[in-house]
C-alpha cells in the first residue's frame, strides 16, 4: 500500500456525498467502524468517547480550514468523513488505550507505543476492505483516509512520525498535523495541571520550544488568523 503524502489534487476528484461506489460498499463499513471508535474502552476512563470527540472536532475544524485554504466545499466534505478515522488505530486489539492516560509524562517507551496508532489504523481499514470490489480499494477515498491515518503526526522539519520533510507533503497533510496537535494538547490528560485554552495552546504552536520548526509556518499562521476570527 502506497501512502500518498500530498493529497490536495486527489481530493478534488469526486465527492463523497454523491458517490455509488462508497454509497454501496463503504458506507456500512464506514457505520461499522465508527461503532468501533465510540465503543472503544468505553469503560476505560471513557477514552473512547474522547477519541470520538477529538475525530469529530478535527474533521469539522478541519472542513472550515481547508475552505479558508481555498479548497472546495467538496473537498471539505471529503476530508470531514475521511479524517474522521483518522485515530482509528486506537481501537485496535494490539494497541493499549491506557498509554495516553498515564499519571505521569510518558516514558520514552510510552511514547513509541502511542505511535503505533498511525500504522495500526491503516490495516485496519485494509483488513475491512479485503472482500470489497477493486473500485472501492482503489477508490481515492480510500488513499485519502489511509494518507490522513497514517501522516498526521508528522512534523515538517522531518522530526514526525514517518519523517517525512515539508515538501514532501501537500498543504492538507501540514494542515491536519497542525490541527491534530492544536485538538489533542487540549484534552486534558492526568498527568497536566490544568486543561489548556484556545489561545494557550495558538501561543505554544507558534513559540514553544516543543514546536519549534515542526509545522508549516504560513499554514500555522492562517490557522491560527482562521482559529481567532472564529470565536
Ligand atoms: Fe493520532
Ligand atoms: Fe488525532
Amino acid at each position: 500500500m502506497v501512502i500518498i503524502s500530498d493529497i490536495d489534487a486527489l481530493i478534488e476528484t469526486y465527492d463523497v456525498r454523491n458517490d455509488e461506489i462508497l454509497d454501496t460498499h463503504f458506507k456500512p463499513i464506514r457505520q461499522r467502524l465508527w461503532q468501533d471508535i465510540r465503543n472503544y474502552g468505553a469503560d476505560i476512563n471513557k477514552y473512547g468517547m474522547i477519541v470520538a470527540q477529538h475525530l469529530e472536532r478535527t474533521s469539522q475544524i478541519g472542513a472550515d480550514f481547508l475552505k479558508t485554504l481555498g479548497f472546495s466545499d467538496k473537498a471539505a466534505q471529503n476530508f470531514y468523513y475521511a479524517n474522521l478515522l483518522h485515530d482509528l488505530g486506537k481501537t485496535h486489539r494490539n494497541y493499549d488505550p491506557n498509554v495516553w492516560q498515564t499519571p505521569h509524562r510518558p516514558t520514552p517507551q510510552e511514547r513509541e507505543e502511542k505511535r503505533g496508532h498511525t500504522r495500526l489504523g491503516v490495516e485496519l481499514v485494509d483488513l475491512f476492505l479485503l472482500k470489497s470490489p477493486n473500485e472501492l480499494q482503489e477508490h481515492p477515498h480510500v488513499h485519502i483516509i489511509h494518507s490522513l491515518q497514517q501522516l498526521h503526526h508528522e512534523r515538517v522539519d522531518g522530526t514526525g512520525y514517518e519523517g517525512l520533510k515539508g515538501n514532501q507533503m501537500g498543504r492538507i497533510t501540514k494542515a491536519i498535523c497542525i490541527i491534530d496537535a492544536y485538538d489533542g494538547d487540549m484534552i486534558y490528560r492526568p498527568h497536566q495541571d490544568h486543561q489548556r485554552t484556545p489561545e494557550e495552546e495558538l501561543k505554544r504552536l507558534k513559540k514553544s520550544e516543543k514546536y519549534q520548526g515542526a509545522f508549516d509556518e504560513e499554514i500555522l499562521d492562517q490557522f491560527i488568523d482562521f482559529t481567532l476570527s472564529r470565536d
